[in-house]
């Protein structure tokens, strides 16, 4: 063996047990008591979790958004990652219109290889769904791009699809096995709620709030529900923040159709008041955060199972484009969120909002499941050995001194994080160890990944 880590806790999404985990080439090769070949370099985590490292289904790097580009490129944003006990990022790679989905994905590829701290792979976001490149999504399923995703949204940035073009997806979908990831809200309601409130000058963030309410994200996320449900195809609801919405994915899984759900941090930890401080362009993304009503209902998803994967939806903005003199329509959407999404749940857990096993559900092997991780998501024997070590203990404040990502700002400063991530293994590779970046730049892999819906 390369490495046995020993006397830890093991936390699986649904098991935990006290052993030692022997790893070799970078795979788990065996999990039993008192582990020892003489040779292997030990590390002792008596007191500590082992926790698969995280599967963070939910991060845009690098993407051109509102006029400008998130500013964490691969490199930053694996390392942010790495720091955050997540070993696979699956970020996006968008469909310029009439470009292909295979030269859109080739194009990805080219900018990530050789840049990542940890493993990665990408959802295909079609904008252009014309007969070629949905005859091409079989292809791209086969080569490891089991999951598409399109925008209900985002109208006047050119990226969203309308109703017929996304239920000819769906359709297609379900026919090859990929699972559609969906942002749902209503864009005509959220323009003309702008429109009014741009004519009366009113262009605050808290206006931003108020152009999006509720109804907005539920409407949308029922619309696209309906037709998931008549044509029996799996479903993914991307970040979703209200109760509504919530309501209707639980009801539908509960009348046994695969739709399921996404929720984020932000979305668990805030509510509608943050449009309210002082700092609230900080917070403008879409959907916005909303009442406790819905942070409640979202928590209790969590706790259920509802929830089937957390995700950061990572989309970093500079503070100066972030708190710009303009109205609220101009500021870019997106914050901050990869290093703190798998810490945050991990602390909840250990704060007692949910249990330890369905915070690593929700973190890791939910998010691997769904999107055909096969190697990921858990330690278990013949899985890649991506670990990650936590001193439940030690806690500490998020602070952006302490960050890894290049945004010079974070709107989790001052959240007192119960747990400290000390290691972060990579297929056996250590890549941070208490606090210092191991890794070289280069060492993540792209990950083919395979269809889970049947
Ligand atoms: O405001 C957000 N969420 N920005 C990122 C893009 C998206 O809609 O997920
Ligand atoms: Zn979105
Ligand atoms: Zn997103």
């Amino acid at each position: 063996m390369d490495t046995i880590i020993k006397n830890g806790l093991i936390v699986n999404a649904h098991e935990s047990f006290k052993a030692d985990v022997g790893i070799k080439n970078g795979i788990i090769c065996c999990i039993g008591r008192d582990l020892n070949d003489g040779k292997a370099r030990i590390v002792d985590a008596a007191d500590k979790y082992v926790l698969p490292g995280g599967v963070e289904p939910h991060a845009h790097f690098s993407v051109p958004f509102f006029g400008t580009v998130s500013c964490d490129d691969y490199t930053s944003g694996t390392r942010a990652a790495a720091f955050g006990g997540v070993t696979t990022v699956l970020d996006f790679a968008t469909q310029e219109k009439g470009r292909s989905l295979d030269e859109t994905a080739k194009a990805r590829i080219a900018m990530a290889q050789d840049k990542t701290y940890v493993d990665y792979s990408f959802h295909l976001i079609i904008t252009d769904p014309s007969d070629d490149v949905l005859a091409e999504i079989p292809r791209m399923v086969s080569l490891g791009f089991p999951s598409i995703k399109v925008y209900m949204v985002y109208k006047k940035e050119g990226l969203m699809v309308d109703d017929a073009q996304m239920y000819r997806i769906l359709k297609k979908t379900k026919s090859c096995g990929a699972l559609l990831s969906v942002h749902t809200e209503n864009p005509d309601i959220i323009d003309m709620f702008t429109d009014e409130f741009l004519a009366k000058g009113l262009t605050s963030a808290w206006y931003h709030y108020l152009s999006r309410p509720d109804f907005v994200a539920a409407e949308a996320g029922k619309r696209v529900i309906h037709w998931a449900r008549s044509l029996k195809a799996p479903l993914y609801i991307v970040h979703v923040s209200d109760w509504e919405t919530m309501a209707e994915i639980r009801k539908a899984q509960s009348d046994g159709y695969p739709i399921y759900a996404e929720t984020c941090p932000q979305y668990l930890n805030f509510t509608d008041d943050v449009y309210k401080r002082p700092d609230a362009q900080r917070f403008i993304c879409s959907p916005p955060m909303k009442g406790e009503d819905s942070r409640r209902a979202l928590w209790a998803a969590v706790r259920d199972g509802s929830v089937s994967a957390l995700g950061s939806d990572h989309c970093p903005f500079m503070a100066a484009e972030k708190d710009a003199d303009k109205p609220f329509p101009l500021i870019p959407n997106g914050m901050m969120g990869i290093e703190t999404r798998y810490s945050y749940i991990l602390s909840e857990a250990i704060k007692g909002s949910l249990s330890l096993n369905r915070a690593v559900d929700i973190g890791s092997a939910g998010p691997a499941k769904l999107f055909g991780c096969r190697n990921k998501g858990s330690v278990e024997v013949g899985k890649d050995a991506d670990i990650v070590i936590l001193n439940p203990d030690k806690k500490y404040r998020v602070s952006q001194s302490e960050s890894h990502s290049d945004v010079d700002h974070t709107v989790w400063e001052g959240y007192e994080n119960y747990g400290t991530i000390e290691m972060t293994l990579c297929r056996g590779e250590v890549l941070v160890e208490n606090g210092i970046l191991k890794a070289e730049k280069g060492f993540g892999k792209l990950v083919r990944r395979y269809s889970s819906t049947p």
